[in-house]
C-alpha cells in the first residue's frame, strides 16, 4: 500500500471527540511493571503517537515532566488545545527521530500507535533515548471487542464484528501488527527483559453514538469514508439502526458497554 499521511489516516477531530484514555486496567498493568522494576521517580516520561493527547494525560500523576510527540501537527494543535498540565508539553516529530539526548528518558510509551511506526528504527530510538533500567511501554486495542446491553449482547456483538470486518477491508498492511496482538512489535523490542501481556480486559461505558464515533475514528474507516464516502457513512449509519433495533430503544444516547481487551509490550533496559 502506498505511503500515507498521518493526517489522512486520522481525523483528529473525531479522535479528540471518541477516542477514550488508556482504560483503567491498561494503565494498572503498566504502573505494576514500573513498580515492579523500581522506576521511581519517573523524571522524564515520553508519550510518542500521542494523538490528540488522551493516552499522555494518564502519566500526568505519576510522572514528573511528559512529552507527548506525535508526527501529525493536527493532532499536536488538538492535543495543545485540550486540557494543559503545568507539567505536559507536546513535540511534532516522528517517532523514529525523537528529540531527546541519549540516556535521557525514564519511561517510552505509545498506545494504539506503534504498530505505525518503522519498527526496527523506532526500537533503536528507545534504546538510545532510555536511561538504564528506564522502561517502555507500547500498548493496543485487540481487534476483540464486545458490545452490552441487557440480553442482546451477543446480537450487538456480532453487528459490531460484521461492520468491523468489512471495514477491515480498508485496513493499512500495518494493522496487521494488531492483528496478531504485537507479536512483531514483542520481537522487535531489543531489550532482554520483556513481556507481552495479552489479557486486559475492560468494559467502558458509553453511548450508542459513542460506539459509532469510536467506530469513525478507526483509521480503516477513515481510508474507507475516502475511498467512497456514501457507502462509509451508510455502513456506520445502518449500524447504528441496527443497534437500536435490537436493543428496542430510539435514542443513540441510549448506555452500553463496549467491552476491549488491549495488548501491552512492556520492557526494561539493562544497565
Ligand atoms: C491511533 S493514534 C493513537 C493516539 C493516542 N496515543 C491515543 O491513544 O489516543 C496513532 C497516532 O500515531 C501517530 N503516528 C503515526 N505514525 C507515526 C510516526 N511514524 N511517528 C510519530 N507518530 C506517528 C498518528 O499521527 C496518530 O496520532
Amino acid at each position: 500500500m502506498a505511503e500515507r499521511s498521518s493526517d489522512t489516516l486520522y481525523n483528529a477531530a473525531s479522535y479528540q471527540k471518541y477516542r477514550f484514555s488508556p482504560s483503567e486496567n491498561l494503565q494498572s498493568v503498566i504502573f505494576s511493571y514500573l513498580e515492579e522494576k523500581k522506576l521511581n521517580p519517573v523524571r522524564l516520561a515520553v508519550d510518542v503517537g500521542c494523538g490528540s493527547g488522551q493516552s499522555t494525560r494518564v502519566l500526568v500523576t505519576r510522572c514528573e515532566k511528559v512529552v507527548g510527540t506525535d508526527i501529525s501537527e493536527a493532532q499536536i494543535e488538538a492535543a495543545k488545545r485540550s486540557a494543559s498540565f503545568p507539567n505536559v508539553s507536546y513535540r511534532v516529530c516522528p517517532a523514529e527521530e525523537l528529540p531527546f539526548e541519549d540516556g535521557s528518558v525514564d519511561l517510552v510509551t505509545a498506545f494504539t500507535a506503534a504498530h505505525w511506526f518503522d519498527l526496527p528504527r523506532f526500537m533503536k530510538e528507545v534504546d538510545r533515548v532510555l536511561k538504564p533500567h528506564g522502561c517502555t511501554a507500547l500498548s493496543t486495542y485487540t481487534n476483540n471487542f464486545s458490545v452490552h446491553y441487557k440480553d442482546c449482547s451477543e446480537r450487538l456483538t456480532e453487528i459490531f464484528t460484521e461492520t468491523q470486518k468489512l471495514l477491515l477491508a480498508y485496513a493499512d498492511e500495518k494493522v496487521s501488527r494488531v492483528t496478531v496482538e504485537y507479536e512483531e512489535v514483542f520481537e522487535a523490542l531489543p531489550f532482554q527483559d520483556k513481556q507481552r501481556v495479552s489479557q486486559i480486559v475492560d468494559r467502558i461505558p458509553m453511548s450508542v453514538a459513542g460506539v459509532i464515533g469510536f467506530c469513525q475514528s478507526f483509521s480503516m474507516y477513515q481510508a474507507f469514508l475516502r475511498s467512497d464516502p456514501e457507502a462509509a457513512k451508510s455502513l456506520l449509519q445502518k449500524t447504528e439502526e441496527r443497534f437500536l433495533e435490537t436493543m428496542g430503544v430510539g435514542s443513540n444516547e441510549t448506555q452500553v458497554e463496549l467491552c476491549i481487551r488491549s495488548v501491552c509490550v512492556l520492557g526494561c533496559k539493562g544497565p
